[in-house]
């Protein structure tokens, strides 16, 4: 089933949700987003056939615009030289989407799990095990393209 795939290099990001959903999701979307104050966005992967990827759990990623010069080296590598970065959403706790925003930093729901994003979502609060992995992102035509396999495996440590 195409839209089960796992995210692969040479894909888009679409929206998740909301009134763009399944639009690719470009630089320009992203700052807007910043500037109206929504911290990330909940992306789906679309292969280069038009099929948006949303039947697999850990297909949910989270796409942000942030400052390059707060990030680790390691983090700044896998980002665009925008400041795209990107990593899965699915919290390494229970699975639930990290989907929060708070006090700048990425927060899960459903048990309080913090992740830095700045630093490749060290662990900073909660019960979770492990950091979620990064998805190396860049920018090309104006759109966010994954440009390389997840930095370690997506979805919860159960
Ligand atoms: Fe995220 Fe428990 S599922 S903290």
């Amino acid at each position: 089933i195409p839209s089960k795939e796992p995210v692969a290099v040479g894909d888009t990001l679409v929206f998740a949700t909301g009134p763009k959903a399944d639009q690719e999701i470009t630089l320009d979307d992203l700052r807007a987003a910043q500037r109206e104050r929504i911290p990330f966005i909940i992306a789906f992967p679309k292969s280069p056939e038009n099929v948006v990827k949303k039947d697999l759990i850990t297909n949910t990623i989270m796409v942000i615009l942030a400052d390059p010069n707060k990030m680790s080296p390691e983090t700044r590598q896998h980002a665009s030289p925008e400041g795209v970065l990107a990593y899965s959403a699915v919290c390494k706790h229970l699975g639930c989407t990290v989907s929060l925003w708070q006090n700048d930093t990425w927060l899960c729901p459903c048990h309080g799990g913090r992740y830095d994003i700045y630093n490749q979502a060290r662990v900073v609060g909660g019960p979770v095990p492990a950091p979620v992995p990064q998805l190396p992102v860049k920018v090309e035509g104006g759109k966010v393209v994954v440009a390389g396999e997840f930095l370690g495996k997506p979805g919860a440590d159960v």
